[in-house]
């Protein structure tokens, strides 16, 4: 499967899981979940399927290795990101127990967003 559609089924994934913990607070009437719901739609769904949209106009055979670097740094960030974010606002573990994992990824997700931006810079010109 090409990277732009791994990004797209990816972030349709995330699509489904975070409406599904939307409906969750919604029907619970506990919002207590509402940054990990925000996060996974963000930094999920709309960022992964903007990634999967910048490979499909923009990435003009981008170095493959950067490339799947980059997917699955984004990729295993983001889901480390999540599950810190509902293991900390579920009360589960505290923040000083969290705060290295919720770190580490997070800078795991502006990695990512590094190298996606030295790929649109490496890849030159646009598509036809
Ligand atoms: C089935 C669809 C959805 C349901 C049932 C739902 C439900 C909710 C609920 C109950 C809240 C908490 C509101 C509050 O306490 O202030 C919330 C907040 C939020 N939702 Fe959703 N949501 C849905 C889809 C989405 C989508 C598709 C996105 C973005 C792509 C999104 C982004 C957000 C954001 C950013 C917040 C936080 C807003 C704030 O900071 O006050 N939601 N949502
Ligand atoms: C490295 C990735 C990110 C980190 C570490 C991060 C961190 C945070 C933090 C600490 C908050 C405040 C939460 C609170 O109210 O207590 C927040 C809120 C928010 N962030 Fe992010 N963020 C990240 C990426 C993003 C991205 C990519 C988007 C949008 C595309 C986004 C959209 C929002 C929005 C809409 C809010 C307000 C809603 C809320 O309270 O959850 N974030 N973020």
């Amino acid at each position: 499967m090409s990277l732009d559609r791994k990004y797209l089924v990816f972030a349709l994934s995330y699509a489904v899981a975070g409406m599904c913990l939307g409906i969750y607070m919604a029907s619970t009437q506990n919002h207590g979940q509402l940054v990990s719901h925000a996060h996974i739609l963000l930094v999920g769904f709309v960022t992964s399927f903007i990634y999967g949209i910048i490979h499909k106009l923009w990435l003009n055979n981008p170095g493959a290795i950067v490339a799947k670097a980059q997917f699955i740094l984004h990729q295993l960030a983001a889901i480390i990101l999540f599950i810190g974010l509902m293991l900390l606002y579920g009360g589960v573990y505290p923040p000083e127990a969290l705060d290295p994992i919720l770190g580490a990824s997070s800078i795991g997700v502006l990695i990512a967003a590094l190298l996606m931006l030295y790929m649109a810079i490496k890849s030159g010109t646009a598509k036809a």
